[in-house]
């Protein structure tokens, strides 16, 4: 667990917390583009037009490289709206089982995960602490470091408490 910004960190992988469009957004989303240049967006663009039609589904991670980010590659997924009828932890935690396995196929052995739908998606950070933990510590995994960066204090003592 580390308090920052997931554009800054050195790790092989940093996960997005993108949309289906895979073509940008604001919070994480925004920041990562913005710093990491149009390269990222313009290999969003052909997975689009190659892989993924019709957007990514939610639950699901793929991969592009970093741009200018101190990162190699950019895992990029789409958490679920929170809804507070309906139980979608299974697709938050999809995320997190996802984007190891896609890190595992780049050979990456350090990734960082945003809290994954607490932002623009709504999740309250209590409710989404345990269940991306969980599922990270579920995932056999070549990874050997996974780092949660939460970007503000409240956030980071959800996860530290939680974990
Ligand atoms: N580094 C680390 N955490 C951050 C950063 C940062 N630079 N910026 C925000 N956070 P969000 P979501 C935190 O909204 O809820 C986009 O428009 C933030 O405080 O980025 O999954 C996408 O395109 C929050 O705790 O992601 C989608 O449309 C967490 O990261 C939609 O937002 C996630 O907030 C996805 O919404």
């Amino acid at each position: 667990m580390v308090r920052g910004d997931i554009t800054e960190q050195s790790v092989d992988a940093i996960v997005n917390a993108a949309n289906s469009s895979l073509l940008g957004g604001g919070g994480v989303d925004g920041a990562i583009h913005r710093k990491g240049g149009s390269q990222i967006l313009a290999e969003c663009r052909a997975l689009r037009a190659s892989q993924y039609g019709r957007g990514l589904p939610t639950g699901e991670a793929v991969a592009t490289t970093a741009g200018r980010l101190p990162a190699q590659w950019v895992i990029h997924t789409v958490g679920p709206v929170y809804s507070a009828t309906e139980d979608r932890s299974a697709l938050l935690a999809a995320c997190h089982t996802n984007s190891l396995h896609i890190a595992d196929s780049l050979g990456a052995t350090s990734i960082a995960f945003p809290a994954i739908s607490t932002g623009i998606y709504s999740w309250p950070l209590a409710d989404a602490a345990p269940i991306a933990i969980a599922a990270v510590l579920a995932t056999p995994t070549t990874v050997q470091e996974v780092r949660f960066v939460l970007y503000d204090e409240t956030a980071y003592e959800i996860f530290q408490r939680t974990w």
